[in-house]
Formats: structure tokens, C-alpha cells, sequence
């Protein structure tokens, strides 16, 4: 979740417009300054004087200053008036003893990579140096970006309130929401919003400084960033309009961006932030859990919580229903004392938990067990594992013996009675991205007196944000990562094992106010297996979407780019050939040297289609529907289809085995009703022809109009939580279509009216346009040689014969051609999401896979030409397929 989250924010940020942006624009007097900004030729007095040229890049502050000026004085100094708890907090940073240094780098160096451990200061304290340096004086400003949208907010806030001044100034700006005025000075935003931002202004004018911030993280917007200010600033520096671009990392893997000599033009300044890290005991489990590391987690935070002396836990799980659910029973079994203080305004979760507890307390008393702080460092050490020296450890059965630490939900210590009580309250709370930003804020403010704070986090406080008083850290050692089927190109998300990297920076976070301890929830064995660093997700996911934004960014030669590390080559040009496919790209020239060709391919320009998909925040597929569907009010229809197959699954799993026969009867029927809901849904369609997409747009339109209970859902095999998903990203989707083309006019109405049957065979044709690179067709019953062909589909990606799935609409009419969403292999491959084409719609909305030279003397399959080589996608594609379409006169 907490990567999808990232992801998908990054993906819409990056095509849609950002309102900051347009409530600038709408704003008559910044334009008119935003205007000047730009064209303004540099003031003669700002600019070096052209014999000094060859000094160290000055930026225009210092520049300013008269020339005997030493560089390594502070420019301008904009005073900060900042309350002195703040500022007593502030210089405890590390970082407060390296801002001479840091400054005067960056003062004479276009490009500084700052890295140092998390907690240092880096986010929070770097844009007011360059603030109190002058970088924000003027016109210009401060620009930082962060990979989450969680950092951008809190960061935001977190500066704010340092500097004591207005979020009118220091402001931030994420996907649809921001409160950037034409006053802000230091901008956070999210790394999709500032590639937004150049797709628009590619010198990115406004800004002074722009700082990537957790540049170690590697999302995909962040290694576009970089590579792209990587050229951007010499060029802003060439036209005296200085600018400084500041990389700031964690500790990790930073010789991606030191030494790769084709990102940077001039070698880049690094600085080391040195901070003082407390030891971090690492105590590895004996035995690893194969999946309930939740409830591991769970008996490991009450040992924690019981028997170890003060100090807040952050726990690491992988998203945010496992956050939610282990805070709930974390919260049951250790309430809030009602003697203890009632916690500050604001926190009802507490409040909550008083009451709670109160209720329990009738029932029964309800205390914790003694525990014996002397019994503790008393504990046997495992003499194997060197790492484990003090404290808790896993074996149950040593610890059990003495303390009885084998707890059922609510039974723990009852009958102790209230006079052995010295555990403190457990103060619970959850981190992840989609928290609301004022639950988030919590986890920086002291606990309540007389608890112990408990944060249960996603991988989001790994790095990007530093809690205060962490001593205990607990480690499940696993992240959620989004995989992808190479042939269908679908992404999933799996549970996995991190990286050591990752894990030792989650552990780290123990050791930043004192010594602390990491409990890893693995063996040792376990975190030897570990993949050095968590890769870069460029690496892992197809880069169709980002190929896409940068031809759209006038970027043809993708793979030229300066990637901090590159994509493959294969999964750049499968993404070109797909966008060609799409028709986003302009045809590569036909004729010439394969080689010349082959090189064409790779660097065609983006077409004006390609524009208007780059705009819609979802994959080029879906982005090609979208584009499409302006015609006919189809729209509506459309935003649905798409949200609905971005959430995929709509119906509940209902081929599980049955445990009695009570639940035989159950799943029976409710497989009874769905078949026949879905013959319901599909017929509204007319003549079937949109199948399993006209099921999706029947499913959704009826829980709409049933006001999308779950009961609905239940009773129709409906998931109730796919439902509110599709509502969600409809509602998302028609934000960005009307910010894209403002003449679409849609407003947000989650009910629609079935579509009229031209409306269908219009969405039929939008399906097959978008899904052209899915089309299969059936294996005519005289062409099957072989009986594993029989009722089978060909496909250009697959050599395998595909199915329709038994679950599908059209699994008995086998159409002869068919557009699917996806391939699953289960017994077979099958297809998913299937809606039946008109064999003549091909030619005409699909040309680009049609070849209209001779026709073949030999019809049926024919794999490969005879030379064993693909050299043209387009026309390999009909010759595997060997597909005899109906002549059609094109130009
Ligand atoms: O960026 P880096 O990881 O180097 O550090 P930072 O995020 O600037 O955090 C510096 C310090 O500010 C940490 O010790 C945080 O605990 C503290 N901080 C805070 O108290 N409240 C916030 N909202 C953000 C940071
Ligand atoms: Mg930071």
C-alpha cells in the first residue's frame, strides 16, 4: 500500500496540473510578476562581471556582494526569528555544526550531494540556511521535493513552525492538494509535482535552489529529477541565471550519483554530515515466522513494553491494514491507566482507551503482570548469536518460565491486582501514508506523561521521518513491493524481504537519542540472505508511462538520458514499441539500414495522441482510452472502466473449498447469483459484444445506484472494498480529466445510466484501441492440427494458445477476435477482462499492426520469419498471429 500509494500519487502529479500552479496563474498580480521573473534579463549589478567567468559559479546573492568579499561569508543574511526552544533543539542537530561548510560548498558549487544519517537535520534545517543565506530572497525560491507525500506535508509543517513564519511562505504542494501562495518561499512538494512543473517550465525560473530530497530511496521521479537538473542547471548557470541543485541521501549507495560520469557534467561536491549515532544492539530471532510476523511483532512489543526500562517502540510493518490491526490489539491489551493523565486535546484514540478501560475494569481488574527490571539484565544470553547481548530474546520457553509471558487477548495479568503496577501505558500510535496529516503530527509530540510511546509504521519512517525518543526498534524485516508480469505488463503488490541496507537503516533509527536495541523478527541466517540494497525501482517496473513523459518533455532519445541508473535497454524499447503501438510515437522511418532503424526506433518523437495521454495519470493503455473517450459522453464510461480495471478483481473469490457443507450451499448459491448477475450486467450491453468491461461498468453502476453497502456487495459476490476503490479513483480520474481538458465539464457523480448501445460499440472500439497490443484471435476450428489449440486464442506476445476464462461472460460465445485486460496462468493461460472486436475495426483503429503489403501465401500460424529474427514489431506481429483481416482501403 505504502508503495502504491507513492507510486500512483507520483504517476498523477506528474500529468496533471498542479493546482498550485493555477491558483498562481489565477492570481492576476503573480502573473504579472511570474511574467517579469521570466523575461526579466538579469539585473547587469547580479550578474559576475564577464572577466570573473572562470571563478567558481557564484549565485546571484553573492555575486552581488562587493568582489573583496570572501566567498565564505554569508551572502545576505535574512534574520529567522525563531523561539528558543526551537533554536536549543536545533543546534543538538549534527548538522548546525556543518552549515559553514555546507554553504560555502554550495556556494561555489553548482551541484552538492549532502548526505548524512537519517535524523541529522538534512530536511528540516538545509532550506533555512539557504534561506537565512539569501536563496530566497527576491524573487527566487527555495524548491524541495520528496519521493512521499507524507514528508512533503509534515516537512512543510515542521520548517514552518522552526522558522516561526506563515505557511503562506513556507508551503507545499502535493498531488491535489498544497497551500502555496505567490509569498512562499521554500516550496516542499512531491517529486511528481516538480516534474510537472518542467514539463511546463523546463528552466524551472522560480526557483533559486531546488534540493532532492531522499535521493537514496531511487523512486522513479527522483532519478528523472536528477537527470534532467542535471542539465537543466548548467544550461540556467550558461544564461546567468544561477541555480543550485542539492542531492540529499541517507548513507546509502551514494557512488550512483558521485561517480557516474554521465550524470553530471562537473563532478559534484559531496559532504558527509558526520552524526552522532548511539550503539544499536542487534538482536536477531532464533527462529524466523514464516507469515505471522504480525503477531510476532505483537508478543515482541509487549516483552518490550513489560520488561525493559523507558524508551518509545517503532515497529516495521509492511502496510497499512497489518499497522491498523496490530495497533487495535496492542491497544486492547494495554489500555490506559485511568490514573494516568488525561492526555492533550486532540488525541480521542486515547480518550477512547480511557473509557474502554473503565468499561473493562467493571469486569474485572485489569492490570500488568509485575515484572522485575533486575530479572532483566539477569536474562541468559544466547552464547551462539554475538549479536544478541542483552534484553529480550525470542525463546519463549526461557522467558515464559519465570514471567509468563504467554498472554491471551484481555487475560493478561488479571487477578495481579492493582498493587503490582509498574509498567507504564502504552501509547499507540499509527504511521503510514495515508494517514490523515494531523494523525501523522502525533507521532512527533511527547507521549502523554507517564506512557510509552508505541508508533507501528510502514516503511515511511525508515527514512523520510525521524521520531523523537525511539530506543526499541522491532523489525518484521519485510517490505511491499509492486512486481510485474513481463507478458502482461500487470503489476502486483507481494510482501517481501527487504534489503540490509533498509534493515540496518530501520535499525539505526533505535540509536538516534541514546543507545537502543533493534529486535529483527528473522534469523540471522535469514538477514545473511538479504540482497545488499533494496534495487532501484527503475530497474524493476516497465517504464512505459515514463518513457512517455519524457517524449512528452521533448526527451526523444530516452536512452540517452542520464539515468542516475539506466532501465535496461529491453524494457526501453518495449515501452517504445508499445507507445508506437498506442500510436503516442510518430512511426519510425520504414526503409533503411537495420541498424539506422533499429536506432530510429528508440528516438521517435511523441505524436499529439501521445500528448494529450501524457496528460492522464494512468498507464498508457488506460491514458489512450481516456484520450479517446471525449467522443460520444462516453467519458463517464470510460473513467469507470479504467478505475475499475486498475483495481481488477471486482468479485469476491468464490472457487474456495468449502470447510462444511453448510458453506458448500452458501458458496453454491452466491456462485449461482453472480453467474446470473453477470449475465444481467453484460446483456445491458446489447449483443455482449463489450463482455467482462460491460460486466465491470453493469457491477459498478447497479452498487451505485444500491448506494454501495456492503450488503449489496455480499449478496451480489461483489468485494465491497474493490467498490469503494473504483468510487475513489473515479472521483480521481474525473478531477484530472477535467484539469486536462477543461471543456470535458464532468463533475463527480458516482450514478450513471446504462449506455445506449451506440455508446457501446463505441467503448467496444475505445477498448480495442487501448488494448490493441492485447488483441487475440480465436484458432478456427480447421486450423487446429494439434488438440491443445482446440477453442484456443493466439496472441502476438504469447506462443503459447490462450483461453477465455471460465469466469468470463464470453468464455461460450468465443468470439473470433477479442481484446483482454490480462493473462493469468493458472491450469492454462487465460484470458481476463475479455470484450469481443469486430474483425474490421482492426485496420482501421489498429493500422500500426496491420500490414497491408501483399497477403500471405500461407494463412494460419507461421512463428517468426524465416530468418529467426523480429525486425519489425509491427509486421512480426501479423506474421506470428498469421491474421486475415478484412481488406479495408487506407490512404
Ligand atoms: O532529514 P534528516 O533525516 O537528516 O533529519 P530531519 O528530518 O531534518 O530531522 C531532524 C530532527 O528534527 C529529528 O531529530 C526529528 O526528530 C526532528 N523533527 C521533529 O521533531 N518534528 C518534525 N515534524 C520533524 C522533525
Ligand atoms: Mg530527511
Amino acid at each position: 500500500e505504502e508503495e502504491e500509494e507513492r507510486n500512483s500519487e507520483a504517476k498523477s502529479e506528474s500529468s496533471t496540473t498542479s493546482s498550485s500552479s493555477d491558483e498562481e496563474e489565477g492570481l492576476p498580480d503573480s502573473v504579472d510578476t511570474d511574467q517579469e521573473r521570466c523575461d526579466k534579463p538579469p539585473l547587469q549589478s547580479e550578474r559576475a562581471p564577464p572577466e570573473k567567468k572562470a571563478a567558481p559559479i557564484a549565485d546571484r546573492t553573492a555575486a552581488s556582494l562587493p568582489a573583496e568579499k570572501k566567498p565564505s561569508e554569508p551572502a545576505v543574511f535574512i534574520p529567522v526569528d525563531r523561539t528558543a526552544e526551537i533554536q536549543e533543539a536545533r543546534l543538538k542537530l549534527p548538522i548546525l555544526a556543518e552549515e559553514q561548510v555546507i554553504m560555502e560548498a554550495i556556494r561555489e558549487n553548482m551541484f552538492v550531494i549532502l548526505c548524512g544519517e537519517t535524523g541529522s537535520g538534512k530536511t528540516t534545517q538545509l532550506p533555512q540556511f539557504l534561506y537565512e543565506a539569501g536563496y530566497a530572497s527576491g524573487d527566487g525560491i527555495i524548491g524541495i521535493t520528496e519521493p512521499r507525500r507524507v514528508a512533503a506535508v509534515t516537512m512543510s509543517q515542521r520548517v514552518c513552525k522552526e522558522m516561526n513564519l506563515s505557511d503562506r511562505v513556507v508551503s507545499y504542494q502535493i498531488r491535489y492538494e498544497g497551500n502555496v501562495t505567490k509569498d512562499t518561499k521554500i516550496k516542499f512538494m512531491t517529486d511528481g509535482v516538480l516534474l510537472k512543473e518542467i514539463q511546463k517550465d523546463f528552466l524551472l525560473m522560480k526557483y533559486k535552489v531546488i534540493i532532492i530530497d531522499e535521493a537514496h530511496e531511487r523512486s522513479v521521479y527522483t532519478d528523472i529529477l536528477i537527470g534532467l537538473l542535471s542539465r537543466i542547471v548548467p544550461l540556467r548557470n550558461k544564461k546567468g541565471l544561477p541555480m543550485k541543485l542539492i542531492v540529499m541521501s541517507a548513507t546509502l549507495r551514494i557512488e550512483d550519483f558521485t561517480q557516474n560520469a554521465r550524470l553530471f557534467p562537473i563532478t559534484p561536491r559531496d559532504i558527509k554530515v558526520d552524526s552522532r549515532q548511539f550503539p544499536v544492539t542487534v538482536h536477531f530471532n532464533k527462529r524466523t515466522p514464516l507469515d505471522d510476523y504480525t503477531g510476532e511483532a505483537y508478543r515482541k512489543i509487549s516483552k518490550i513494553h513489560r520488561m525493559l526500562p523507558p524508551g518509545g517502540i517503532l515497529v516495521f510493518l509492511t502496510g497499512q491494514a497489518e499497522v491498523n490491526s496490530l495497533c487495535r490489539r496492542l491497544r486492547k491489551a494495554f489500555p490506559f491507566r485511568p490514573h494516568c493523565k488525561t492526555p492533550a486535546e486532540g488525541e480521542e484514540d486515547t480518550v477512547g482507551d480511557v473509557k474502554k478501560f473503565k468499561k473493562a475494569k467493571l469486569k474485572k481488574t485489569l492490570t500488568m503482570p509485575r515484572i522485575d527490571l533486575d530479572n532483566y539484565s539477569a536474562l541468559p544470553v544466547d552464547e551462539g548469536d554475538e549479536d544478541r547481548e542483552a534484553g529480550i530474546d525470542d525463546e519463549e520457553e526461557q522467558l515464559g518460565s519465570d514471567l509468563d509471558l504467554d498472554l491471551g487477548e484481555e487475560e493478561e495479568g488479571a487477578g495481579e491486582g492493582d498493587k503490582s503496577d509498574p509498567s507504564l501505558p502504552l501509547y499507540v500510535l499509527p504511521l503510514y501514508s495515508l494517514l490523515a496529516p494531523e494523525k501523522q503530527a502525533k507521532v512527533f509530540r511527547p507521549p502523554p506523561p507517564g506512557t510509552r510511546l508505541c508508533v507501528v509504521a510502514t516503511n515511511v519512517a525508515e527514512t523520510s521521518l525521524t521520531i523523537p525518543g525511539i530506543k526499541y526498534v522491532v523489525d518484521c524485516g519485510r517490505v511491499k513491493r509492486r512486481f510485474y508480469d513481463r507478458v502482461t505488463g500487470v503489476s502486483s503488490f507481494r510482501v517481501t524481504w527487504t534489503s540490509q541496507a533498509s534493515a540496518d537503516q530501520r535499525a539505526g533509527r533505535a540509536g538516534r537519542t541514546e543507545p537502543g536495541h533493534c529486535y529483527r523478527l528473522y534469523s540471522s541466517a535469514v538477514f545473511g540472505d538479504f540482497e545488499k540494497f533494496s534495487p532501484a525501482e527503475i530497474t524493476r517496473r516497465p517504464v512505459d508511462d515514463l518513457v512517455l513523459q519524457m517524449k512528452d518533455l521533448n526527451i526523444d532519445k530516452v536512452i540517452n538520458f542520464p539515468f542516475p541508473t539506466p532501465p535496461s535497454s529491453e524494457a526501453l524499447m518495449a515501452a517504445e514499441e508499445l507507445l508506437l503501438s498506442l500510436g503516442a510515437l510518430e512511426e519510425p522511418p520504414k526503409h533503411g539500414r537495420l541498424k539506422e532503424l533499429e536506432r530510429a526506433k528508440l528516438s521517435c518523437p511523441i505524436t499529439p495522441l501521445g500528448r494529450a495521454m501524457a496528460a492522464f495519470p494512468v498507464a498508457p493503455r488506460y491514458a489512450k482510452m481516456l484520450a479517446l473517450g471525449k467522443q460520444q459522453a462516453c467519458l463517464p464510461y470510460v473513467i469507470t472502466l479504467v478505475s475499475a480495471m486498475t483495481v481488477r478483481e471486482i468479485f469476491q473469490e468464490l472457487d474456495r473449498p468449502a470447510v462444511s457443507d453448510e458453506e458448500k450451499d452458501k458458496l453454491n448459491g452466491k456462485r449461482a447469483r453472480v453467474v446470473q448477475m453477470k449475465r444481467i450486467w453484460a446483456g445491458q450491453g446489447g449483443a455482449l459484444g463489450l463482455g467482462d468491461l460491460m460486466v465491470m461498468l453493469g457491477a459498478v453502476g447497479a452498487c451505485e445506484y444500491a448506494g454501495c453497502t456492503p450488503k449489496f456487495c455480499e449478496d451480489n459476490g461483489l468485494r465491497y472494498k474493490a467498490m469503494v476503490e473504483i468510487r475513489r479513483l473515479r472521483g480521481q480520474l474525473t478531477t484530472a480529466v477535467n484539469a486536462v481538458c477543461s471543456e470535458a465539464g464532468l463533475f463527480v457523480d458516482p450514478k450513471m445510466k446504462p449506455p445506449m448501445d451506440s455508446q457501446v460499440t463505441f467503448l467496444r472500439q475505445i477498448a480495442l484501441a487501448g488494448l490493441g497490443d492485447h488483441l487475440a484471435r480465436r484458432v478456427q476450428p480447421e486450423e487446429v492440427l494439434d488438440p491443445k489449440w482446440r477453442n484456443a486464442y493466439k496472441t502476438p506476445l504469447l506462443d503459447d494458445p490462450v483461453f477465455i476464462h471460465p469466469s468470463s461472460v464470453l468464455f461460450k460465445k468465443l468470439p473470433d477476435f477479442v481484446v483482454y485486460q490480462e493473462v493469468v496462468e493458472t491450469t492454462k493461460m487465460y484470458m481476463k477482462g475479455v470484450s469481443a472486436v469486430e474483425p474490421e475495426w482492426v485496420p482501421v483503429l489498429l493500422p500500426q499492426y496491420c500490414h497491408f503489403g501483399k497477403p500471405l501465401e500461407t494463412p494460419g500460424p507461421r512463428y517468426c520469419s524465416e530468418t529467426g529474427r523480429v525486425r519489425c514489431h509491427r509486421e512480426s506481429t501479423f506474421y506470428r498471429v498469421g491474421w486475415q483481416l478484412p481488406a479495408v482501403e487506407l490512404d
